[in-house]
């Protein structure tokens, strides 16, 4: 038998997510409406990781969160463009005409996400291992034992320490990396062939930051999926890229491979990025890590602030 494509849609073959003339807007009627995304295209091969890198409000969280079509529920709109994702199944289909009762089918399974705060992603009253195994027993019909088997499995792969002690435990009982490790293993539960990060290590502490960030590229081997990697700190896409689009008020301003964006970079806003990364040797006098600036981007002013 064969499987039947979902769609009629075509991608070149190795791209798992394409992203065509994205237009997002907030405000009910069109004359409040406000724009957050705007003409935002880019595509992720299969294996690859794309940065998504920008100030904060530069519609990064918004292009994110609309790929896996969850700006609804902040009462945005898709105003324009195509999403066109290719599934496990060898079917292309366009998220945006997606029913919601198909995208529950799909997140999770397809493509997942993990946010900057793993405590309020996490429900407090539910142990890891339940929470692991409630997308494995949702998507794939497991049984229980099943389930469970399979989420210790998960654990071990993000590197959990003591695993099996783990699954019992309740998100307060782990550290901030710990329970971010949990939300990785949930997001990669169901095997999907993307996984997008936003702003993943944002609130840990750098050697912590350092750790996941390690992992997501060990996961990223070994899986061989792809990663939207959203955060607004370029020392963090020179450690995980592959290629970096540049977002700036809604949209992409620069793209480019990790290198091209590093050596030869073209807007003024991705020099003021690069800028506030650290020289080599700078910080020889401190004592600990520290973590880079954000830049904020002024138009009008000369030299883009970088603040303390
Ligand atoms: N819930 C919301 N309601 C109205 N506007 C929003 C909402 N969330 C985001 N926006 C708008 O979208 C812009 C981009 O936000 P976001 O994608 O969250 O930025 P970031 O790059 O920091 O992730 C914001 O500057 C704001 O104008
Ligand atoms: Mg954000």
């Amino acid at each position: 038998m064969t499987v039947k494509p979902t769609a009629t849609e075509s991608l070149p073959d190795d791209v798992i997510l394409s992203v065509e003339n994205l237009e997002v807007c907030f405000g009910s009627s069109a004359a409040k409406a406000v724009r957050a995304v705007q003409g935002v295209s880019f595509q992720i091969r299969r294996g690859e990781t794309l940065a998504l890198v920008g100030e904060s409000g530069s519609g990064k969280s918004v292009t994110a969160m609309t790929v896996m079509r969850l700006t609804e529920y902040d009462g945005a709109r898709i105003t324009g463009g195509r999403i066109l994702m290719r599934l496990k199944d060898g079917g292309i289909t366009d998220l945006t005409k997606l029913s919601e009762k198909r995208m529950e089918v799909l997140r999770g399974f397809e493509f997942s996400i993990v946010f900057q705060d793993p405590m309020s992603s996490l429900n407090p009253v539910f142990t890891v291992g339940d929470q692991i195994a409630e997308v494995i027993t949702r998507h794939q019909g497991k049984s229980p034992r099943e389930a469970r088997d399979i989420a210790l499995n998960v654990l071990k792969l993000v590197r959990v320490p003591d695993a099996a002690r783990r699954l019992d435990q309740y998100p307060h009982q782990l550290s901030g990396g710990m329970r971010q490790r949990v939300m990785i293993a949930i997001a990669l539960a169901c095997r999907p062939s993307l996984m997008i990060l936003d702003e993943p290590t944002t609130a840990l502490d750098v050697t912590i930051q350092a750790q996941i960030l390690d992992l997501v590229r060990a996961l990223q081997r070994e899986i061989g999926m792809s990663v939207l990697f959203i955060t607004h700190d370029m020392g963090v896409v020179a450690e995980i890229a592959d290629r970096v689009c540049v977002m700036l008020k809604g949209e992409i301003v620069e793209s480019g491979s990790v290198n091209q964006i590093f050596v030869d970079p073209r807007h003024r806003y991705t020099r003021a990025l690069i800028s506030a990364v650290p020289r080599l040797g700078s910080m020889a006098d401190k004592d600990a890590p520290e973590k880079f600036p954000l830049v904020i981007y002024d138009a009008e002013a000369s030299q883009p602030e970088v603040a303390a």
